[in-house]
């Protein structure tokens, strides 16, 4: 009976020893604090407590991720980075060039990344061929989230094409409903100024003259009706926006006050998160003229060097769970996104996401799939930077002519790419 009861509790203290030695902390930086942000990221966090991980959330509120940024900048700089921090697109790129990122080849070898992620992508999360970042997830950036109950009350009918979005836009008005619902941010302008040139402008267009920032596509006609057709937007929008966050104008499409919304589909997690049913409360249509192209934003965390090594093991077994299937679908499901994992099952899916999914698929063969500018997968960041506050600065100024705007456009893009 002692011996029994000896042996268990050595037992016991082996185990708990094991898990002592293994347990770390892992410090995740990330920008998820609206509501369906929050879920999805309590997610990761659960998942990495059951590993026995202590979790130390280090949340920098602001939608896109701008003070994120400039937090963890000035984190990595007094030599104190989190284990991961949300970080995507180039910018991946010019902290792994920073000498800060670790390197997680042997969690992906070991998990089979380079079968289970698209090519594409997956290069994008290597630095030198070594991977330093892991992949949650694929947003669409084009869609326009509506109300059918504000549609119905002014009889209109979901848009496909930019007059199809004026025409409904003034029947929301007339039936005294606001009806684009905006915010203040510039990753809010950029986001309906990318919609519109994707779908005016067509794939070849934004990817010659927002991706590879050709001077001559910056200054031409085309890009003339884009920002002509963007400014139009704003007449749609009402006085507080302002410095309003976006998950703020999603909720007044939630309720119905205003009838419309051009946002990535993290504003689906919005509409789920306060109980709405997709197809039923809401709708989801990709931004006018653009439903056979798709603007991708791939969130991603990526891995900075640590020197203790239970907080090393703490980040692998992260960097594991992030891309495990059980947590690209939970995850997914509340974020409004789609699994980045290749090969999963759609069944717990709704139907906007089914619809990503196989558009996501039908647009790569296309070659209309493109990358988010708003949200940092297109350019370096300087850039990025420098076009946004001309195309924020054209959005609040109306005094700003379109061949103005143009200009600045095209000196941004010249001063700032290399
Ligand atoms: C994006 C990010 C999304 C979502 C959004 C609003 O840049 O990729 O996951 O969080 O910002 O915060």
């Amino acid at each position: 009976m002692t011996m029994t009861r000896i042996s268990v509790a050595l037992a016991a203290a082996g185990l708990m020893g094991a898990t002592l030695a293994q347990a770390g902390e892992v410090e995740v930086l990330h920008w998820w604090t609206s509501g369906g942000e929050a879920k999805a990221v309590a997610e990761l966090k659960a998942s990495m407590q059951a590993k026995g991980h202590t979790w130390k959330d280090f949340a920098v509120a602001g939608g896109a991720g701008d003070a994120a940024m400039t937090v963890l900048k000035s984190r990595v700089v007094s030599g104190n980075a989190p284990a991961a921090a949300q970080i995507k697109g180039p910018s991946i790129q010019e902290w792994a060039r920073e000498g800060v990122l670790a390197n997680m080849d042997d969690v992906a070898k070991a998990n089979k990344w380079d079968e289970l992620l698209p090519k594409a992508i997956a290069d994008g999360l290597k630095y030198q061929g070594h991977y330093v970042a892991a992949p949650v997830n694929v947003h669409r950036v084009n869609w326009v989230w509506a109300n059918p109950e504000a549609f119905k009350k002014a009889g209109a009918k979901l848009p496909t094409t930019w007059d199809e979005f004026f025409t409904a836009a003034e029947a929301l008005k007339k039936a005294g409903i606001i009806p684009v619902a905006h915010g203040g941010q510039n990753w809010q302008d950029f986001t309906t100024f990318e919609s519109v040139a994707l779908g005016i402008g067509g794939a070849d267009f934004y990817k010659k003259a927002l991706v590879q920032l050709d001077a001559a596509s910056m200054k031409s006609p085309t890009m003339e009706k884009v920002l002509t057709t963007f400014k139009k937007v704003k007449t749609y929008t009402d006085k507080n926006a302002p410095g309003r966050d976006w998950n703020l104008a999603t909720a007044m499409v939630i309720k119905g006050e205003a009838g419309m919304q051009l946002m990535g589909d993290w504003a689906k997690g919005e509409f789920l998160a306060a109980g709405k049913v997709p197809g039923k409360d809401f709708a989801c249509v990709p931004a006018p003229g653009s439903a056979k192209s798709y603007t991708y934003n791939v969130d991603s965390f990526a891995l900075f060097k640590l020197k203790d090594p239970a907080n090393q093991k703490a980040q692998q077994d992260l960097a594991t769970a992030i891309m495990s299937p059980e947590f690209q679908e939970v995850f997914n499901l509340n974020k409004g996104s789609i699994p980045v994992r290749l090969g999963m099952k759609l069944d717990k899916f709704d139907e906007c996401a089914k619809t990503s999914a196989a558009d996501f698929v039908s647009s790569s063969k296309a070659g209309t799939l493109v990358p988010s500018i708003a949200h940092g997968m297109a350019v370096p960041s300087a850039s990025e930077g420098a076009l946004k506050d001309v195309v924020s600065q054209f959005w609040n100024d109306d005094k700003m002519t379109v061949a103005t705007a143009m200009d600045k456009m095209a000196a941004a893009a010249k001063s700032k790419a290399h």
